[in-house]
C-alpha cells in the first residue's frame, strides 16, 4: 500500500513506522491517522514482522502534536470525529498483538505524547520533549492524554502537567516514569531497533499473549486481570513453541521458535 504521510519499512522482522511530514514537525492530520491505522493493520497481519518501531522523520520532531492548521476551523462535532478517530487509531497501537516501541526523537507535544503514551514501551532521545500544551490553545487533550498520562505516572504529575502545559525534557520523562531509557539522540535508533530484535528473539506468540494479558489486565479488576492470565498461559501449552522452549531448556541448546 502507497502512503503519503509516513514512511514503512520492513527490516530484520522489525516494520519501521516513521511519521513523515517534516515541515509540520509531523503534526498530525486526518490524512496521517488514516497512514497509520492502514500501516498498523497491514503490520498486525503481516508475519514477517513481530515488532513495530514508530518514530519521527528528521531531528526535530517525534510529532509536534495534532495539526493546529487543520484543527483551527473545525465545528464541534467534527473536532469531536477528529478525536474519535485519533482515539481509535491509538486504541489500536495499543490493542494490536505485536509490541510497539515509540523511539522518540524530538517533540513529543499534545497529540505526539498521545501517540507515545498508547505505544508499549517508550525511549527517548536526550532531545526529545514531552508535554501536553493543549490548555494553551483553548481545548483539552483529545487523543487519550488525560487517561493514559495518570496512568502512566499517576494522578498528581498527570494533572499537573496538563493543567500548566509545561513540557518536561528526556530526563524528567524518566525519572517520573513516562519514558523506559533515555539515549544520545545518534544512539537512538539503534538502541530501539537492538530492543526490537531482543523481543524478535523470544518465542512471538508469548510476547503477544503477554501484551495482551498486560493491556486487558491492567483495565480490569484484579481477578478479572488474574483469570485472563491463567487462561493465556494455559493457551501457550497448546503451541509448538512452549515444547520447543522447555525442551531447548533441558536440552541446553538455543530455542527455535516457529509460531508467528
Ligand atoms: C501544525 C505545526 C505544529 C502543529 C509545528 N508546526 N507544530 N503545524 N500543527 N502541532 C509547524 C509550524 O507551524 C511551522 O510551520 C513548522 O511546523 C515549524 O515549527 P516552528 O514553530 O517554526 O518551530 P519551532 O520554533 O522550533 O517550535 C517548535 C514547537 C512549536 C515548540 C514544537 O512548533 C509548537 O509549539 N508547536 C505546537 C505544539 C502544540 O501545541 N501541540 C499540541 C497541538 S494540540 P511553518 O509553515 O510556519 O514553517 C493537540 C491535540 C491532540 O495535539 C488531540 C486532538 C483531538
Amino acid at each position: 500500500m502507497a502512503y503519503e504521510n509516513i514512511l514503512l519499512e520492513i527490516e530484520d522482522r522489525t516494520a519501521l513506522l516513521s511519521i513523515n511530514r517534516p515541515n509540520a514537525l509531523n503534526a498530525l492530520n486526518a490524512d496521517t491517522l488514516l497512514d497509520i491505522k492502514n500501516a498498523v493493520l497491514a503490520i498486525a497481519e503481516d508475519p514477517n514482522v513481530d515488532v513495530l518501531i514508530i518514530t519521527g522523520v528528521g531531528n526535530k520532531a517525534f510529532v509536534a502534536g495534532a495539526d493546529i492548521a487543520y484543527m483551527q476551523k473545525l465545528p464541534a462535532m467534527q473536532a469531536r470525529a477528529f478525536a474519535i478517530l485519533g482515539q481509535e487509531v491509538f486504541r489500536l497501537i495499543e490493542t494490536m498483538d505485536k509490541p510497539v516501541i515509540a523511539a522518540v526523537n524530538g517533540f513529543a507535544l499534545g497529540g505526539g505524547c498521545e501517540l507515545s503514551m498508547a505505544c508499549d514501551i517508550r525511549l527517548a532521545s536526550d532531545k526529545a520533549l514531552f508535554g501536553q500544551p493543549e490548555v494553551g490553545l483553548g481545548i483539552t487533550p483529545g487523543y487519550g492524554g488525560t487517561q493514559r498520562l495518570p496512568r502512566l505516572i499517576g494522578e498528581g504529575r498527570a494533572k499537573e502537567l496538563i493543567y500548566s502545559a509545561i513540557n518536561i525534557n528526556a530526563d524528567e520523562a524518566y525519572r517520573v516514569g513516562l519514558v523506559n531509557h533515555v539515549y544520545p539522540a545518534e544512539s537512538l535508533m539503534a538502541e530501539a531497533k537492538k530492543l526490537a530484535k531482543i523481543i524478535s528473539g523470544k518465542a512471538p506468540l508469548a510476547v503477544r499473549l503477554s501484551k495482551n494479558q498486560v493491556t486487558r489486565g491492567m483495565q480490569a479488576d484484579i481477578d478479572t486481570a488474574m483469570a485472563i492470565e491463567a487462561d493465556l498461559f494455559g493457551l501457550c501449552f497448546a503451541t509448538e513453541d512452549q515444547k520447543e522452549g522447555m525442551a531447548a531448556f533441558v536440552e541446553k541448546r538455543k530455542a527455535d521458535f516457529k509460531c508467528k
